[in-house]
């Protein structure tokens, strides 16, 4: 039996992608999983992953939030993964689909991680792990509602590691890239009638979605967020995908306008 049969792992939005392939890769390890999904009784059996305790949470409702974590035992790691992608020129982005996005990517998130963190804390371990994105490290245009989703967890989970580091609890990022999952099928899109942005917002999410689909499995990810949650001491951020070695290292000696333009022209963006 493994050592890790003793500890418990949350992975919000396990039933499908990087959700599934996380839940499965903990199970595997020998880790009792808990998977969230909005309908666990509609999770396909072909998707389910044996050994999963699948639960209902919805991360836009504050209810299912609340009730979801009365009914939580001790957890030892949480990995903040469900999350919705979205599209569109910032001028049309809808004030309504940018709150939803905010509140299931970002204040669920938070929600459920301010709700576990004094148990952690208490017990002297714990491991936070956000999903975010490295378009939150190297946004991209007609994504600016989604980047600063994922740019306020990175935040969150920067700051807030420097205090809960010391309690033996620690709070991660990992960053995917390109992962090919049906998110892009599922990905909301807004573009008003006769926008200007037509022509641009085209062809950039055709080349986007060609990109996602011949992107890295999510099982890749999945042995990231793995590993940073079995290190003594994860890192403040983990990067998977799109030559993300390549990506950051480039970015660390580029300045800032050679990298934009660079971003630019591998997107046949107009500048
Ligand atoms: N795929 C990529 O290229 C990529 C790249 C970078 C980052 N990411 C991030 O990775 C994470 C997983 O993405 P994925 O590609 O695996 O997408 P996915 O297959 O669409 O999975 C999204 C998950 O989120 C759950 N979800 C959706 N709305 C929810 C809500 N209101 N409350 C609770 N859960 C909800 C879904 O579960 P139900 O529908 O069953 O509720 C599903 O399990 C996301 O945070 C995404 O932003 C993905």
């Amino acid at each position: 039996m493994s050592a890790n049969n003793t500890r418990t792992v949350v992975v919000t939005g396990a039933s499908s992608g990087i959700g599934r392939a996380t839940a499965a890769a903990f199970a595997a390890a020998g880790y009792r999983v808990i998977g969230t999904g909005r309908t666990p009784d509609k999770i396909a059996d072909s998707d389910r992953v044996p050994g999963v305790d699948y639960r209902a949470l919805d991360l836009t409702d504050a209810a299912s939030i609340a009730e979801f974590t009365a009914g939580l035992g001790a957890v030892d790691i949480l990995v903040n993964n469900a999350g919705e992608s979205q599209a569109g020129p910032l001028a049309e982005l809808p004030g309504d689909a940018i709150e939803r996005l905010f509140q299931l990517n970002v204040f669920g998130a938070v929600a459920l991680t301010q709700a576990l963190l004094p148990g952690m804390r208490e017990r002297g371990y714990g491991r936070v792990i956000m999903v975010g994105s490295m378009l939150g490290s190297f946004p991209m245009p007609y994504r600016s509602s989604y980047v600063a989703t994922k740019a306020a967890l990175r935040g969150f989970a920067t700051s807030a590691r420097f205090e809960e580091s010391p309690f033996g609890v620690w709070i991660t990022t990992v960053e995917p890239g390109q992962i090919d999952t049906g998110l892009r099928e599922r990905r909301t899109k807004y573009l008003n009638e006769g926008s200007a942005h037509t022509a641009d917002f085209t062809r950039f999410m055709a080349k986007l979605d060609e990109k996602q689909a011949s992107g890295i499995a999510p099982e890749q990810v999945a042995r990231t967020i793995v590993r940073a949650a079995q290190a003594d001491r994860p890192h403040q951020l983990y990067a998977v995908g799109s030559n993300a070695p390549l990506m950051f290292a480039v970015r660390r000696v580029l300045p800032r306008g050679v990298m934009e333009r660079l971003i630019a022209a591998a997107h046949g963006l107009r500048r």
